[in-house]
């Protein structure tokens, strides 16, 4: 979907207290790539919960152009016949990844290996944003790429024939770049290795394991290290996708804002690589508690009951931003309504984002009324008793900058609205609906 509709604007009006039970969407992040590895693996991988969003609709699209056969049988439900290992077919059109750069990464990095061409494009927002971090390690297993200025999208990728395994440092906290190389090496022989310096989500190599990979992950002096052998057999496998932490931090804020909430978020995925918001927001005082703790698809889940609280800013740790790195603009927006001031440092990687997730909190947030220091790494937000709102607030087509100002905007004592919510079909189409069944006011 590189085509944009209209801007469809929307506003959230003070709100009543929000009450209920918020079954949030499968997480995102999973999804894509129990896609991907259904397409690499032997026989008929079955999917449940998996996230109905727009950007992994684009993921589960481009599946069937590189030839696998993908069904859905439900709501949530969906299989997937694979074409094993180095079995991709040479898509016959360009392969549009809409706004989802963990798709458009992930595919390149799932072909670089096989003899096939793809040519990659997205929408405006994605057509923005940097490839060269993928490509640049892609082209060490020997696959070539021809893309816009600075690696930009459109792009075509050709894979290598002979590929050869890779050692690669990441140079920046990615899971996305890990994922790619590590897709890469799927297709090479020998052992491909990828170090990094700061955990970020693990769900490839999770994931990769399940399905019958050999992976070793081991902590050494140079970071956490990655091993895979390369050419194994992936086998189908059924896959149970946890509801999105990143998607269920919206409710859990909104519900800390406004006064008299209590909610109830069931079946939240907990995995260490994707909880540091939660952590963040009990240590800034928040009624957060997870219930039922348990296992679910491979993955730490949990009950999260919130009631509103009386918050108090924080500096919230620079090395844990890895493992929260989608919840920056949300926090931001809570940051507004607690008590002194919150710093978060160490955030460099929002401004590559679906927009430039610093600039775009702190314009909105300013507008608002609010007050915020930024520098090219770092985002204060001082909080406020009564935060003023009134505003129109440009999303940039970011679906959680919409999101954010969104759930600020329940809180404010003027209304917000945002100029575009149509990116929120990206990550969490439900959105309106859960929220205005929790008793939020949601209008457009
Ligand atoms: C993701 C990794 C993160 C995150 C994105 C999803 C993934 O991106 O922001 O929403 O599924 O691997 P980076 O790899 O760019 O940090």
């Amino acid at each position: 979907m590189s085509g944009h509709g209209p801007a469809t604007p929307m506003t959230a009006h003070k709100s009543n207290p929000l009450s209920g039970v918020a079954h949030v969407p499968g997480d995102k992040s999973i999804s894509h790539r129990a896609l991907i590895l259904g397409a690499l693996a032997v026989g008929e991988t079955r999917i449940t919960g998996l996230l109905e969003g727009q950007d992994v609709l684009d993921t589960a699209k481009a599946m069937r152009a590189f030839g696998a056969e993908v069904t859905q049988h439900g709501p949530g439900d969906w299989s997937v016949h694979g074409v094993g290992v180095g079995g991709f077919a040479e898509p016959a059109q360009v392969i549009d990844c809409g706004n989802s750069g963990t798709g458009v990464r992930l595919i390149m990095g799932a072909m670089a290996t096989t003899p096939i061409a793809a040519t990659f494009t997205g929408d405006a927002s994605l057509n923005k944003r940097p490839m060269g971090r993928v490509t640049d390690p892609l082209a060490l297993f020997g696959a070539k790429a021809y893309g816009r200025s600075g690696g930009r999208l459109p792009l075509t990728l050709i894979g290598a024939a002979e590929p050869v395994p890779v050692r690669y440092n990441l140079p920046m906290p990615s899971a996305q770049v890990k994922s790619a190389v590590l897709l890469a090496g799927l297709n090479a022989p020998g052992e491909t290795v990828v170090i990094e310096t700061e955990a970020t989500r693990d769900h490839t190599e999770r994931m990769l394991r399940g399905f019958g990979a050999k992976i070793r992950v081991e902590d050494s002096p140079e970071g956490r290290l990655i091993t895979l052998t390369g050419q194994p057999e992936l086998s189908a496998q059924r896959v149970a996708v946890p509801r999105d932490p990143s998607s269920a931090a919206f409710p859990v804020c909104a519900a800390l804002m406004v006064q008299g909430s209590e909610i109830l978020v069931p079946g939240v995925s907990q995995n260490p690589t994707r909880n540091g918001v939660f952590l963040t927001l009990q240590e800034m005082g928040a009624d957060l508690v997870l219930e039922n703790p348990r296992e679910e698809g491979g993955e730490p889940v949990a009950d999260l009951r919130v009631r509103f609280s009386a918050l108090q800013g924080i500096e919230v740790p620079p090395e844990r931003a890895a493992s929260m790195i989608d919840e920056y603009p949300i926090l931001s927006a809570l940051a507004a309504t607690a008590q002194g001031k919150t710093v978060m440092r160490g955030i460099k990687e929002l401004r590559v984002k679906e927009s430039d997730r610093i600039d775009a909190m702190a314009r909105g947030l300013e507008a608002c009324g609010v007050r915020i220091e930024e520098t090219e790494d770092s985002l204060t937000v001082y909080g406020m008793e009564v935060v003023p709102g009134g505003a129109t607030v440009q999303t940039h087509l970011d679906h959680r900058i919409a999101m954010s100002f969104l759930c600020l905007g329940m809180a404010t004592q003027a209304p917000i609205t945002v100029d575009d919510a149509s990116p929120i079909i990206t990550s969490f189409p439900i959105f309106k609906a859960l929220m205005t069944g929790l008793g939020a006011q949601i209008s457009g």
